[in-house]
């Protein structure tokens, strides 16, 4: 068996519904994740909750429900969730899982047995909201505590911790010498920028469990809990482990069960993560696992935050978009579409209904859709559905098309690939005010020509099924249906000219998306 292409998603506390920003991460990062199905990689692509922490046992608490009875019931929401935004997903991930959760126990063996960790005695102001202490820093001007702690109380606690910063000048080393291990540049700058300029300081590993019962016990000292970002970041690992990946188990020692199969997995390609949680995974999992003797993730990959309407999404205020009721309305592709159209990966992003409605329309009903429709109406009008002679009039211009939108894909980069897309898109559209098939089609001796651009214009819509079948998958399997295209859209090798051959009969014309009210004129 061969390394499979490894992404996986951040792990959604389940202390609340779903929203944009959730729905966001995860389909791009199935984009990329189909995409990469489509150039023939094997995928594993992993997504999943993170369930334990003061977060989630609050929620619960306020909803009157033991922990895991809350997190059994929105497991249940969230995965719906998964499925109605058509992920192709391979795995997901509970941290409730005991499979999970022997990897976590078995890494502290490891870890504390080579020495890594100490016990100590702390003093400080803690924030409940964040799970956090917090520092002398992290203080208003005038002494008190800014509102986005929330209740801070002052504490003495006994905890465990990590010895981080004899690490610093090597984690330091390695992001300067792979220059693709944090991405964009500007993420990996920040990183640089912290590591060069601040000390490393110790992480606590753990709560007591009379503070905090809901987390992974610590095997090695019954009072502890792990501490939910210790946790929760093991879970790009546990799964390939309790798979069998030997990359995996092996650095999990002789406690840890699970047999070695030949499944390889591990290291992660792509950890897809946003910019709040940089730290974490650019500093802490990096460590963890140069300390476990482990391979490391070859990029940690940082998208930004959507705002909705220029203000942040917030559940107190109203300010959100629900994501199922997107879909309802206009489907899931075209969500899709617009969730990796509009905003790149980096930047923040802002929501707006007018501008999803606008690319709808311009972009897919106007574009798009109504190449589709064009071109089989004419084949089915002019030539009763069936495929004439093969020209490649258009083929090198889409040759280029098909070759920007593949290395947008490989760079990740799939608003890009889009982008490249829909050149086509316009092109083809454009070929069709050009050539005139309908002037064509009144004058018996331009039958050739006729022939030229019905062929162009139906192949061009073949191939355009093969390129946005990672975003569009359903969309791109009602183009092949129309068109009886023999094969998938979702091969990549399908979008070589000349896959519609002399003679096929394509079907009838259906549209791909309904028109909806279109914005006013100003
Ligand atoms: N549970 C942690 C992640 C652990 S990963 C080992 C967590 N959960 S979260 O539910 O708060 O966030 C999950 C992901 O959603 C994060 O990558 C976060 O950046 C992303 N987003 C949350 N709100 C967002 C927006 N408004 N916009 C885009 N992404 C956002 O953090």
């Amino acid at each position: 068996m061969s390394k499979r292409f490894y992404l996986t998603t951040a792990i959604d506390y389940v202390n609340g519904a779903p929203h944009l920003g959730h729905a966001y991460e995860k389909v791009v990062a199935d984009v990329i994740a189909r995409f990469h199905r489509s150039i023939g990689d094997s995928v594993f692509f992993l997504t999943g909750l993170d369930e334990h922490g003061q977060k989630v046992q609050l929620a619960a608490q306020q909803e009157g429900q033991s922990p895991q009875l809350y997190c059994d019931t929105l497991a249940n929401q969230w995965s719906a969730f998964v499925d109605r935004l058509n992920l192709s997903h391979d795995d997901f991930v509970r941290t409730t899982q005991p499979r999970h959760s022997c990897v976590v126990q078995a890494l502290l063996h490891q870890l504390n047995d080579a020495g890594h960790f100490y016990k100590a005695a702390y003093t400080g102001f803690y924030s409940v909201k964040e799970e956090t202490f917090l520092t002398e820093k992290d203080r208003n001007p005038d002494g008190t505590w800014d509102a986005r702690w929330g209740q801070v109380n002052e504490l003495i606690e006994e905890n465990w911790y990590f010895r981080m910063g004899v690490h610093q000048q090597w984690l330091l080393q390695h992001i300067e010498t792979h220059p693709d291990f944090i991405q964009p540049d500007y993420r990996r700058n920040e990183v640089l920028g912290f590591l060069r300029s601040q000390v490393l300081g110790d992480l606590c590993i753990t709560r007591p469990e009379s503070r905090l019962s809901w987390g992974i016990p610590l095997p090695f000292d019954p009072g502890f809990v792990t501490y939910v970002w210790f946790d929760a970041l093991v879970n790009y690992f546990s799964v390939p482990a309790s798979l069998g990946d030997s990359q995996a188990t092996g650095p999990l020692g002789a406690r840890y069960p699970v047999r070695p199969t030949s499944l390889e997995v591990w290291p992660a390609d792509i950890h897809f993560v946003g910019k709040d949680i940089l730290k974490f995974h650019a500093v802490y999992w990096p460590i963890m696992l140069h300390t476990l003797r482990a391979a490391l993730p070859k990029t940690i990959l940082v998208h930004g935050w959507w705002q909705k309407d220029g203000q942040k999404l917030s559940k107190s205020t109203g300010n959100v978009v629900d994501p199922l009721s997107v879909i309802d309305e206009w489907g899931v592709d075209a969500f899709r579409y617009y969730m990796t159209r509009e905003l790149g990966i980096g930047p923040d992003g802002n929501w707006t209904d007018d501008s999803f409605k606008a690319r709808y329309n311009s972009e897919l009903a106007n574009g798009l859709g109504n190449l589709l429709n064009r071109a089989v109406n004419m084949l089915n009008k002019y030539r009763a559905g069936i495929v004439p002679l093969p020209t490649p009039t258009l083929a090198s211009e889409v040759q280029t098309s098909v070759e920007s939108t593949r290395l947008a894909y490989l760079r990740h980069d799939p608003q890009e690939a889009l982008i490249a897309t829909w050149t086509l898109v316009n092109r083809a559209n454009l070929f069709v005010e050009q050539t005139r098939p309908f002037t064509l089609a009144k004058d018996p001796s331009k039958a050739s020509e006729l022939n030229d651009v019905l062929y162009n214009l139906i192949e061009v819509c073949r191939i355009l099924a093969v390129l946005i079948w990672p975003v569009m998958p359903t969309i791109a399997v009602k183009i092949y249906d129309q068109l009886k295209a023999s094969g998938e859209p979702s091969n990549w090798q399908n979008s070589a000219w000349g896959g519609l051959t002399e003679g096929h009969q394509i079907g009838e014309p259906l549209p791909l998306f309904p028109r909806k009210d279109l914005p006013p004129k100003k």
